[in-house]
């Protein structure tokens, strides 16, 4: 989600300690100094401090320039083929609506039509990769794009296609004479929406703060909201987080302590309450604290029921990203995006059983969750997010607001605070190298850092006015699951021809602002996603930029290389490969985003007509190299 700077969420005022407090007092001049000295160290090269290989992938293509023009680019070589546009009909049976260029689909056909702004995606291969399904999040809508008049006048049935734009698609697709095709009909095609019954596991399931006068036991959520990035579990299913759903409640004028903590506004950006009560939280307050979970769908169960899981923490999930423990147990990483909230791992109990997903179903309803603070010396701790009941140990206790451990995944941030959680600049994505045992997280910015009171840099976070991000990293102490770790930078994103030190980063190749998505390939490619706003591109300290990127990155020397531009205004989310590595799918979302809050209905095709020379549609490309060889080589 491209967010204006100003309206990025910004509702961490706990009072535990920033990093830069606990570092030493000739640290702490350095940090108020600037940026300078105080990343130096930081930056070395993890492997050399662990003692690993530092050799990489081989990055084979010729880099692209910046582009500010409305149109896709891939490197000399490759081909890009729209696929699965905003709009098309998914494919289920007897029921393909086709899309209407003037957006005058009824809710009705939007359920059954692929959802605005794709986001986190995943392939699952049949038939040894030449089809499978294709499993996206759709983040959320610009409704001056999604209805004929915008929201000129505001409807119920407006409110419905709305949330049936939202969600999750399931989708198959095959390569034919080699191009990708969706094949319609298929018995797997299907839509998750904001309607769509998801079940409810874990600590938080049937507790007294998520039960609704619709369901009295606190078990059935209708739907999933502003899912953003996607990771895929090794025993086959997709995990979707729920991000920025505090924009679609609203919370009136008389805001509680916690729904203050979790950022609920007087009213809800979306406009959703006007005509579905649900999402009035003056009216049905707990129906906000059902949103802000890890969802887990099987991709192969068309009929199953989803489920939130809420042992892995309530947060504005970007994610959520599985590793495996030697010894075979998951370990979901995730975290918030959101200005100074904070970093997670669930370690879970059980290991992961063979036979896919059914013997899997409750391995996420059990287990740890932890939130980090990363040290000043380089070092980290993951700070276990447990109940004590007054036998165990830790202050979630009941006397300080946490009655058991529902509780505490429900107020998962006010845990954190309590813990003394280390306040990042927005965590994105994550990317686990499960061979070298690293974990890289991108930080896509965070201008409020060191202005009005909040935070200032601290090591982990270096940079005040921090417009640009950055990617961190770390490597566990032994195995996943440990509860201390080291970390690093991996780069600070940046542009050395900036007069401003702060905005400068220290790039090693081509240069990008705001890392987004990430993803490692098989070979051990790191790819990197943009997502700088409407309002910053092509101008002032992101002159040199172009437009929204993605880029790949050798981890062991921090080489990075354009590997593709975007249409103007769009951000760059999402990718995945098939099995063989010759097919990447790639997820453009929002081209055409107008730089106010909403596109001008009368001007659909003001910033771009990418993809079809009319009204701008997200929609996934299918990058193939022409001689069909192993992607990024
Ligand atoms: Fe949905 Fe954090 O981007
Ligand atoms: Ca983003
Ligand atoms: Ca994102």
């Amino acid at each position: 989600m491209a967010k204006d700077f100003s309206s990025m969420e910004d509702s961490n005022r706990s009072a535990n300690a920033s990093i830069h407090d606990l570092s030493d007092p000739a640290r702490r001049v350095v940090l108020r100094g600037g940026l300078g000295l105080a990343t130096v160290g930081l930056l070395a090269p993890l492997a050399a401090c662990a003692g690993m290989a530092s050799t990489g992938p081989r990055i084979g293509f010729k880099s692209i320039p910046a582009s500010a023009a409305d149109t896709l680019v891939v490197p000399e070589g490759y081909v890009a083929q729209v696929l699965a546009p905003w709009g098309e009909a998914v494919g289920v049976a007897g029921a393909m609506p086709a899309f209407r260029g003037d957006a005058s689909n009824s809710a009705a056909e939007q359920t059954l039509q692929m959802g605005m702004h794709h986001d986190g995606i995943h392939f699952y291969a049949l038939d040894g990769g030449r089809r499978g399904l294709l499993v996206m999040n759709h983040e959320y809508t610009d409704d001056g794009l999604l209805h004929p008049d915008g929201m000129k006048t505001w409807t119920l049935e407006k409110v419905r296609k709305a949330q049936a734009a939202h969600g999750v698609s399931v989708i198959e697709v095959e390569l034919q004479d080699g191009r990708w095709l969706m094949v319609r009909p298929s018995p797997w095609a299907r839509r998750y929406t904001a309607n769509t019954p998801f079940a409810l596991a874990g600590p938080a399931a049937g507790h007294s703060l998520m039960k609704t006068a619709a369901d009295p036991a606190g078990r059935t959520v209708l739907g999933t909201l502003n899912n953003c990035a996607a990771g895929k579990t090794p025993w086959g299913t997709y995990l979707s987080g729920e991000e920025n759903f505090r924009f679609y409640f609203a919370g009136g004028e008389q805001l509680d302590a916690h729904q203050k903590r979790w950022g609920l506004p007087k009213a809800a950006f979306f406009r959703w309450p006007e005509h579905d009560e649900r999402f009035d939280a003056t009216k049905h307050p707990n129906e906000f604290n059902r949103f802000g979970w890890v969802v887990e769908i099987d991709p192969m169960d068309p009929t199953g029921t989803p489920v939130k899981r809420t042992a892995l923490g309530r947060a504005a999930h970007e994610g959520a990203w599985v590793a495996v423990t030697r010894d075979g147990r998951a370990v979901v990483y995730s975290g918030e995006d959101a200005r100074f909230e904070y970093i997670y791992k669930f370690v879970s109990r059980d290991k992961i059983s063979p036979g896919g997903a059914k013997a899997n179903r409750e391995l996420l309803d059990h287990g740890t969750l932890y939130v980090a603070r990363f040290d000043a010396d380089g070092t980290g701790r993951w700070l276990p997010l447990v109940h004590n009941d007054g036998t165990g140990q830790g202050p979630l206790t009941a006397a300080n607001g946490f009655a058991d451990q529902g509780e505490v995944v429900i107020k998962a941030r006010q845990a954190g605070d309590l813990l003394g959680a280390t306040k990042m600049d927005r965590p994105e994505w994550l990317a686990i190298d499960q061979a070298r045992g690293e974990v890289f997280c991108s930080l896509t910015n965070n201008s409020a850092r060191g202005r009005d009171g909040n935070p200032g840099p601290d090591p982990a976070n270096p940079r005040a006015n921090n417009v640009m991000g950055q990617v961190i990293r770390w490597k566990e102490a032994g195995d996943f699951d440990s509860t201390t770790m080291r970390w690093n930078h991996l780069l600070l994103a940046g542009d050395p021809a900036n007069a401003r030190p702060e905005a400068q980063g220290n790039i090693k190749g081509d240069i990008f602002a705001c890392p987004d998505g990430l993803m490692f390939d098989a070979r051990g490619v790191l790819w990197i996603q943009t997502d700088a706003a409407a309002t910053e591109l092509n101008k002032g300290e992101f002159r040199n930029m172009g437009n929204n990127q993605m880029l790949a990155c050798d981890p062991a020397s921090g080489e990075i290389r354009r590997f593709l531009t975007g249409p103007v205004n769009c951000e760059i989310t999402g990718a995945t490969q098939t099995p063989d590595g010759t097919t990447m799918f790639v997820n453009i979302q929002h081209p055409g985003e107008t730089p106010s809050e909403r596109s001008n209905p009368d001007e659909p095709t003001r910033y771009s007509t990418w993809p079809h020379g009319a009204r701008p549609r997200s929609a996934t490309v299918a990058i193939r190299r022409v001689d069909g060889g192993v992607i990024g080589t």
